[in-house]
């Protein structure tokens, strides 16, 4: 690990707070400490009781720090912090930034050409597993970059925040590709397995034996993915969405969106985004991407929420 460069972090959600804080745990066993942002800086209050270090914005975070990382909500976001740190007064040249969001391609396209052209690199580094993965440190990265910056940053990664880094080469476009390809899956088990659960509740089946076939047979991923359904926290009764339904819309769109410019058709993403989306306009915020059970338990004559869930 390159002990010079100092670390930094913006994007305190459901995600970056338990990444940020597996990566300060590691800086601080090294004798460094994480230097972090965020919106809503409050968020980080639980890191900075551990030592690292709050900056107010993301101008004061590029100041201070040579490896920038960020996981931030949408497309836009991102776009909108970096062309505020290619507007300040910072000199990028040898910064790296490594985005760990869910983008569109094109927008890791766009980001890394607006950086490069400033001097700095850019590192399209997304990543798979929910946000107990993340807690655990155990998450799947795809990066795609500068490759001596990979090199750099994996002891930063593995065995900190992730178990593994699917290195996709030099192109920054591909790491989101895999990122958003890969997503169609969690979005259409989550259709699958919401089906499935309520035919059980209204076959007189219920859903525990159901979950606990779900879990025996197709293992803990997909057994989790049920849980987001049978414990209500597809509509918490309190805390923050795990991966809140507006972000899971955002990559199932992102996929529809390549499969269109494709020719590719995709009838369960899309009945499973239109549910997403039914549900959200129901439910409002704070809704995980699970919501979708909401929607398939009103067609079905159940109440969208269940007796786990919020209520309104
Ligand atoms: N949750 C998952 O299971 C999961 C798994 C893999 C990948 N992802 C992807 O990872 C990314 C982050 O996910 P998440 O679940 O952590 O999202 P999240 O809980 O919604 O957190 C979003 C972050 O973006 C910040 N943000 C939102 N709007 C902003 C704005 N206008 N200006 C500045 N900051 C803004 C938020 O700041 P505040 O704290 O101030 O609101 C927060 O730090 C998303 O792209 C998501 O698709 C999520």
């Amino acid at each position: 690990m390159d002990q010079t460069r100092k670390v930094g972090w913006y994007g305190l959600g459901s995600m970056g707070l338990f990444m940020a804080l597996n990566l300060h745990k590691k800086l601080k066993s090294d004798g460094s400490a994480l230097t972090y942002s965020n919106r809503t800086l409050s968020k980080g209050e639980v890191l900075s009781q551990a030592g690292a270090l709050p900056k107010n914005g993301m101008t004061e975070l590029g100041r201070e720090c040579d490896d920038i990382f960020l996981m931030v909500s949408t497309d836009a976001v991102l776009k909108g912090l970096i062309n505020e740190l290619l507007q300040s007064d910072i000199d990028l040249k040898g910064k790296t930034i490594i985005d760990c969001s869910t983008t569109h391609p094109d927008t890791a396209t766009e980001v890394s050409t607006l950086l490069q052209a400033a001097g700095a690199e850019f590192v399209a580094s997304p990543v798979f597993g929910a946000n107990t993965v993340a807690e655990a440190g155990r998450l799947l990265f795809a990066m795609a970059g500068s490759q001596s910056a990979i090199q750099r940053l994996e002891p930063l990664i593995v065995g900190v925040m992730g178990r593994k880094v699917v290195n996709m080469g030099e192109n920054p476009k591909d790491s989101s590709l895999l990122k958003v390809t890969g997503n169609v899956l969690l979005v259409v088990f989550l259709e699958a397995i919401a089906e499935t659960q309520v035919l059980a509740e209204k076959n007189g089946l219920g859903t525990s034996v159901m979950e606990e076939v779900i879990f025996e047979n197709f293992g803990p991923v997909l057994g989790g993915y049920s849980r987001r359904m049978t414990t209500g926290s597809y509509a918490p009764k309190e805390g923050q969405a795990g991966f809140a339904v507006s972000n899971t819309i955002k990559d199932a769109k992102h996929a529809l969106r390549i499969a269109q410019d494709l020719d590719v058709r995709m009838p369960a993403l899309d009945i499973a985004t239109n549910n997403m989306l039914s549900a959200k306009a129901y439910g409002g915020e704070n809704l995980d991407g699970a919501a979708l059970y909401g929607t398939l338990r009103s067609q079905s004559g159940l109440s969208f929420w269940s007796n786990e869930s919020r209520q309104s």
